[in-house]
């Protein structure tokens, strides 16, 4: 690198790319530009639908133009303000609209900006909880093989996809999994949630008579989980979840930061389900993607166990620099205001069925393992390439970026396809016929 301030504007070395090969992508890099609505704009031109919402976050569509005028205005406005000790309406204004949105008495709303500090911040909460009660014994969590939580040191202990642990030394201590809740001899091409394997939930009667319930804080999962390569919970799995918890004063919370905000067809996985958790982690969707933005809603009785001691002390000794920010407030009240009026959760829950059989009809393209379509994600499983697992998805990922103009996220060989809800009908025949062709390019090769 130079030392005299200058920088070569189109050199690669220097980023470190998260969760990228960053050797193959500088040797043939994949960059975009612009945004507009369903698509991106290439550097040289072209245009590449957007078949995974950006990473499942641009629900309304790229650039929305309230969206943009809002953060614009709040950036000339108010361009930071102090998030300890001092606040600003919008916060408060947002707080409000979330709790409302939400279920049941999920009342109470923290900030952050990632997913991954909404899943530390749910489990401190739960920590904090039941240590307000008098009962600082419950420290351990239970999580599920498959998970994913982000990558905080929380969001990775709890979670369960290996290659994020495998080097990163003991984590969080006190951590068990629940089995993950796919099994594809039992559940391959299911439409929407599995007949089978509600009862893989009863799996966690066995592991807290392990570890005795009374020393489980929280339990937590994804209700569909996202990025393992979207898989929907059998029917009836999360209602139990739910009853076992409650019989054993454990809080059960929900990863929503894919699954909220339209991804379902319904503002949280929690309507879909009828399931009421203690705590929902959400983040990505809230402002579009637009600005980092996450935080967690809380039952009442979670916050109230916090309102005692001295009035002048903080309750909870937790808190991000970032948390309420301005510019993310304005977004997402912004975001919130275009999925309501766009009645974009409506339309994703119209358009459901019609994604289903799209994907589903990619079922006799070469080496398709299984399709698991539900609201407007699925996940698509391929058998690997002689290249070795994983080849065969970079492969298409690359593929679809150089020579399809499609954007798809892609995890070892399996595609989750997540459009932004604004998508139409010949939107998602364009995602399907591009996939189908890159998918039958990448079983020749
Ligand atoms: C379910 C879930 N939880 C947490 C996270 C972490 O979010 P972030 O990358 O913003 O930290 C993600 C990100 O994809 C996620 O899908």
């Amino acid at each position: 690198m130079s030392t005299d301030g200058n920088v070569t504007p189109n050199a690669l070395a220097a980023y470190w790319m998260p969760f990228t090969a960053n050797r193959a992508f500088k040797a043939a890099p994949r960059m975009f530009r612009a945004a507009q609505g369903m698509h991106y704009l290439t550097p040289d031109g072209r245009k590449v639908i957007d078949a995974t919402s950006g990473l499942y976050c641009v629900n309304a569509g790229h650039a929305n133009p309230r969206i943009v005028a809002a953060i614009k205005d709040a950036a000339g406005k108010l361009d930071y303000a102090p998030a300890f000790q001092f606040g600003h309406p919008e916060a408060f204004e947002l707080a409000s609209r979330l709790a409302m949105m939400s279920p049941a008495d999920l009342d109470h709303v923290f900030f952050a900006s990632s997913g991954s500090e909404a899943i530390d911040t749910a489990l401190k909460i739960a920590l904090s909880y039941h240590r307000r009660r008098g009962e600082g014994h419950r420290t351990r969590f239970i999580g599920r093989e498959r998970g994913y939580h982000g990558v905080g040191f929380g969001g990775i202990s709890v979670g369960g996809m290996p290659a994020n642990r495998k080097v990163y030394g003991a984590m969080l201590g006190g951590v068990d999994h629940l089995p993950a809740t796919y099994v594809r001899d039992k559940q391959a091409f299911s439409k929407g949630e599995p007949e089978w394997g509600a009862h893989l939930a009863d799996e966690l009667e066995r592991i807290l008579a392990l570890h005795d319930p009374s020393n489980v804080a929280a339990v937590i999962v994804e209700p569909v989980a996202g990025s393992t390569g979207c898989l929907p919970p059998p029917k009836g799995y999360l209602q139990r979840l739910r009853a076992i918890t409650e019989k054993y004063g454990i809080l059960l919370i929900f990863d929503e930061v894919i699954t909220a905000f339209g991804r379902l067809g319904a503002a949280f996985a929690s309507d879909r389900y009828a399931v009421v958790p203690d705590m929902i982690a959400f983040a990505k969707g809230v402002t579009n993607g637009a600005v980092p933005m996450s935080g967690v809603i809380a039952r009442a009785p979670i916050y109230e166990a916090h309102m005692d001691g001295a009035e002048h002390m903080p309750e909870l000794f937790h808190g991000y620099t970032y948390s309420g920010h301005p510019l993310a407030m304005a977004a997402a009240l912004a975001t919130l205001d275009v999925y309501r009026d766009e009645g974009l959760f409506e339309r994703a829950a119209g358009h459901e069925q019609l994604f289903a059989d799209l994907m589903m009809s990619l079922r006799d393209a070469p080496g398709v393992l299984d399709i698991r379509p539900i609201g407007m994600i699925c996940g698509i499983d391929l058998e690997p390439s002689g290249g070795g697992a994983g080849a065969r998805g970079y492969e298409i990922m690359a593929r679809g970026y150089h020579d399809e103009d499609i954007y798809i996220r892609v995890g070892g060989d399996t595609l989750v396809v997540a459009p932004p809800l604004i998508a139409g009908p010949s939107d998602l025949e364009a995602i399907r016929d591009r996939l189908a062709r890159i998918i039958a390019a990448s079983a020749r090769a």
